[in-house]
């Protein structure tokens, strides 16, 4: 997953490449580097750890760098412990290079390599490709690149510099993304523009297998022939402020306040004259009506937004719909036929289980859908359909306001479903469409309003593990509030059915155990608190998220955190809310760093 980045141009370019690696730390930080045209010599610098503790330590120590080219890496390490010698840049004295993604063949080319002398010094898969680069170079390094792409198998995204090519990058990918920064006088490579947007809005899109050559008069392509490519130069909407933290302590806890901001973006052009309209990805009303089962493909969170979609789109539009995570989905021979719709739901749009999913979907004949935030990326590219979740860039490894807007955008799809297959009325389809407008401004009302959140973190802080129970759509959202609190607290807990713990489950509860219940559902309000109170019986401290008009009693609870009114089916938007701070409070009390959890990366584009 990691970061790579490069900078050429006539600034020195040590601190541009470490604060743009800052920008990426999110992609993966168990260790950084840099590489650099330094005198007549390529100079490396790497450490093990994040950006400030390694390598910002280690250049403070060395004679201050001049070199106005360069590579850098933030490791999210597959191949080889985080250590010094896994770190990034890896090469030798004549090339260098910086590797997002994993040889598969590492194997085979690496018994080749040490068949002709070589001597491999690190774990990882990456050093095969720059020895495979050494052995190809012998003089021009379009051909050493091309006759190595031509072997290595698996995903890559590589930045290359050769001694002999003073103040040139070479990069070229596969599967891993890449883009290429055009400034004034200065251009830039990176695994995501806003590693880049310090200096430069505009950037190419690298393609599979093409070849991008920077240097002092800019950054030319070319495909494997050696044959100019020309590109279309894009302009990034986003800017630094949106990327930066905003007074906040953590940009989790800025996303989450994001959120109104956040729905308002991507439901407000998707609404014409109070009724749902997809129409801009193509979704016609004549294919809603034709699709027999949905699918719906995802990892992580992204999958969870699917669990309330699928409960939302079966419940209105009464059409089977199946959730799976794409790892699964991918390997387990999937029935799925061309009158399907496989819907792809990500932040990244570049996870790589769910890119796997999407390409097996389509070679089974279905249309496929992707729910996206990051534009241009490789599941927007590639499918049918794409509806572009107007999030804003997600610093935060732990999703939140992501999660939110794949919310609103399955509500919007379910009620034009629904009203397309005739199974709500059009008063039904502008009522439930005013509440999805009505949201912002009641999760405002609940974030103003943090003190329970942050009261019943102070709960959790000590506990070793916990439960979170819920029915129908509270128990597809508790999942979420049980993913989030593991993520970033580090504290063990499970999602149940509250109706299943009496199969099993409940024999964990002990005398002071926290358990989290959602209880928003009139329609299995009362069997929810039924199963509260069981737990309550068995010593559990109970912490229920419910609606202001409907409370369980003390009976059942020991502490209540109400949500305000709205329609039970739009209820997950507002009680997920809580459950993100309870985790975010949870996570900051216990002193962890809440934006990078131990052993996460933002964008997962390996297996
Ligand atoms: C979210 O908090 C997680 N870090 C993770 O589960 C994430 O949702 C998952 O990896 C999917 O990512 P994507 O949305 O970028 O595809
Ligand atoms: N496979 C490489 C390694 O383990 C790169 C991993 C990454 O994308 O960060 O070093």
């Amino acid at each position: 997953m990691c970061g790579i980045v490069g900078f050429v141009g006539k600034k020195a370019c040590a601190d541009i490449l470490v604060k743009a690696l800052k920008r990426l730390e999110y992609r993966g930080y168990d260790s950084a580097g840099i590489a650099v045209f330094e005198g007549d010599s390529l100079k490396t610098v790497k450490a093990k750890g994040k950006i400030d503790e390694g390598l910002v330590r280690k250049l403070s120590e060395e004679t201050p760098l001049t070199a106005t080219a360069g590579i850098g890496h933030t490791r999210w390490a597959t191949h080889g412990e985080p250590s010094d010698i896994n770190s990034h840049p890896i090469g030798n004295g004549r090339i260098s290079i910086v590797h997002n993604g994993i040889i598969e063949n590492y194997r085979k080319i690496k018994e080749f390599l040490i068949s002709k002398g070589y001597v491999f010094e690190s774990e990882t898969d990456t050093e095969t490709v720059a020895k495979l680069l050494d052995y190809y170079y012998k003089g021009d390094p379009m051909e050493a690149i091309v006759k190595t792409a031509a072997e290595i198998e698996g995903s890559f995204a590589l930045g290359i510099i050769f001694k002999d090519f003073k103040n040139t990058i070479f990069a070229i990918r596969r599967e891993s993304p890449l883009i290429v920064g055009k400034g004034e006088g200065e251009s830039f490579i990176a695994s995501d523009v806003t590693a880049i947007l310090d200096h430069t809005k505009d950037y190419y899109l690298l393609e599979h297998n093409e070849i991008a050559r920077l240097d002092e008069n800019g950054a030319r392509f070319f495909d494997f022939n050696g044959n100019v490519i020309e590109k279309a130069l894009h302009t990034a909407d986003w800017d630094l402020d949106a990327a930066e933290k905003g007074g906040y302590k953590f940009f989790m806890l800025k996303e989450i306040h994001e959120q109104p901001e956040a729905i308002r973006k991507t439901i407000t052009p998707r609404i014409s004259d109070g009724m749902p309209d997809l129409s801009e990805c193509g979704l016609t009303p004549e294919k809603l009506r034709g699709y027999k089962n949905i699918f719906v493909v995802a990892c992580g969170t992204a999958m969870h937004a699917g669990l309330v979609g699928k409960y939302v789109v079966e419940r209105i539009g009464r059409i089977p719909v199946t959730v799976e995570v794409a790892s699964e989905f991918r390997y387990r021979n999937p029935i799925v036929s061309p009158d399907d719709l496989v819907i792809l739901v990500s932040q990244s749009g570049e996870t790589a289980d769910t890119h796997a999913a999407l390409t097996l979907a389509k070679d089974m004949g279905a249309e496929t859908l992707a729910i996206v935030n990051a534009k241009g990326s490789k599941i927007a590219r590639d499918a049918d359909m794409v509806i572009y979740t107007h999030a804003g860039p997600e610093l935060a490894v732990a999703s939140t306001k992501a999660y939110m807007v794949q919310l609103a955008v399955f509500y919007l799809f379910a009620f034009e479903l629904a009203w397309a297959r005739n199974a709500i009325s059009e008063e039904k389809c502008r009522s439930l469409v005013k509440g999805l407008e009505e949201m912002p401004a009641l999760i405002e009302k609940v974030l103003e309003k943090p003190d329970s959140s942050q009261f019943a973190a102070s709960k959790l802080v000590a506990a070793e593990n916990l439960l979170y129970i819920g029915r129908g759509l509270d128990y597809a959202l508790s999942m979420e509030g049980s993913l989030k609190l593991k993520e970033v607290s580090y504290i063990h807990s499970e999602s149940y059915a509250a109706g299943e713990l009496k199969h099993g489950t409940i024999s964990l509860i002990t005398e002071g155990m926290p358990v989290i219940s959602v209880a928003t559902q009139t329609d299995v309000f009362d069997k929810t608190v039924s199963n509260i109170k069981e737990v309550k019986t068995r010593g559990a401290y109970n912490i229920v998220v419910a609606r202001e008009s409907r409370q369980p009693g003390s009976d059942a609870a020991d502490f209540i955190i109400t949500v305000p009114e709205t329609d039970d089916i739009l209820m997950p938007m507002l009680a997920v809310v809580p459950l993100q701070l309870i985790a975010y409070y949870t996570g900051d009390l216990k002193g962890n760093d809440v934006d990078k959890p131990r052993n996460l990366a933002k964008s997962v584009t390996v297996e």
